[in-house]
């Protein structure tokens, strides 16, 4: 089964709810970058690249929408009906064009902190509507749009490359833990962490996956579980406390994670949990590698301690739905990333090949043209 994660249909952004999988399948359809900077937040979308993708996909249907929009919704009564078009729309003007614009990146910026691929996608898109602000605004629309298309399919492509590279290190019977969802539900397809093991698999090497059920959103259990069934790649799920249980009892050969941004020194954020999973690997001398796109490095941070780490809601720690576990009136934290520092981090692999013992110069030197 062929996953996409995001589709433009009817010239429109469909998405997998994630949130209700694998309960339910379901996509849900977008039109504007206030509702997909709200599908972001919400976790409907959720994954570095996907959310990058989704965020350009934003800013395209911005564009559209205000350079489609109905005369009569534009302007109030009374107000220049002498310049409707035949067909009865009016072209926005360039200013109410700019400022709907720049209150759709603001939006889609302010969904979520972590994932620098968000901030890249948006920088991206910034960069090309300047290259066209001279032109119409449905032609900025129309080449907003080719540029979303475009980051879907490069990144599908970066995530073949990245698992190529990484399946190499996988040696044939390999039994690799990772942690949360890094495959294709987190990207535009195939996967990064999830992507290396697709790629092994489609090598001839027998793989098999322990998957972290990660706690509390449950990314392991809900959705990189279900990707592992779906595509008959032999997973096991384990609560994420076993994790030191099984790496003691040799039932471990590597450990292959995703990111959501890596600073300049090689230490890496991802998903809660991931930094007990790297301090377990090492005690055990098991290999922790970082599936790592280039657009989720972060040159322009210095040191992990400086990426801005989201707190959710404790409700998602307090139960589900109408659920509570925890004692009423009980104090609860809710952070969605840790930092695992480089030295613990064995290998980062890229589109451009797997940088061993990631530090400041090996990265400038990766991320140099
Ligand atoms: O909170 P989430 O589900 O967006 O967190 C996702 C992760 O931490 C992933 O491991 C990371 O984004 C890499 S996805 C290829």
């Amino acid at each position: 089964m062929k996953i996409e994660t995001l589709r433009w249909f009817n010239n429109r952004l469909e998405m997998i709810d994630q949130r209700i999988l694998p309960a339910s399948f379901e996509y849900l359809s977008y039109d504007s970058a206030a509702s997909v900077a709200e599908s972001i937040r919400s976790m409907v979308v959720r994954g570095a690249p996907a959310i990058g993708v989704a965020a350009a996909y934003g800013v395209a249907l911005e564009a559209l929408r205000l350079s489609s929009e109905p005369f009569a919704l534009s302007l109030s009564k009374g107000e220049g009906f002498d310049k409707l078009s035949p067909n009865g729309t009016q072209n926005i003007s360039a200013s109410d064009f700019k400022s709907g614009m720049e209150a759709g990146f603001s939006a889609l910026a302010a969904s979520r902190p972590t994932a620098v691929n968000l901030f890249w996608a948006l920088q991206r898109m910034r960069k090309v509507w300047e290259s066209v602000a001279t032109q119409a605004p449905q032609q900025v629309a129309q080449r907003l749009l080719a540029e979303a298309h475009e980051i879907l399919a490069e990144d599908i492509r970066i995530n073949k490359a990245m698992g190529a590279n990484g399946a190499a290190l996988l040696k044939d019977g390999a039994r690799v833990l990772t942690h949360c969802n890094a495959g294709a539900l987190a990207t535009a397809g195939w996967g990064t962490a999830l992507g290396v093991f697709r790629s092994a698999v489609e090598a001839g090497k027998r793989i098999s996956v322990i998957a972290d059920e990660t706690r509390p959103f449950l990314q392991g259990a809900r959705l990189t579980a279900w990707e592992m069934v779906q595509e008959n790649i032999p997973v096991t799920l384990i609560t994420d406390n076993m994790a030191g249980y099984m790496m003691a009892q040799g039932e471990v050969d590597a450990v292959v994670v995703g990111t959501d941004r890596v600073a300049a020194n090689g230490d890496v954020a991802n998903k809660i949990g991931t930094y007990m999973v790297a301090v377990l690997a090492r005690r055990h001398n098991i290999p922790f590698y970082v599936a790592c796109p280039l657009s989720t490095i972060d040159l322009s941070i210095a040191a992990g301690k400086d990426i801005p780490i989201e707190e959710r809601s404790v409700e998602e720690v307090k139960g589900f739905r109408d659920c509570h576990w925890a004692a009423e009136g009980v104090k609860i934290r809710n952070p969605a990333f840790d930092v695992t520092p480089a030295e613990l981090v064995t290998g980062l692999i890229t589109e451009k090949g797997v940088v061993l013992g990631p530090d400041v110069h090996n990265i400038k030197k990766l991320m140099s043209p």
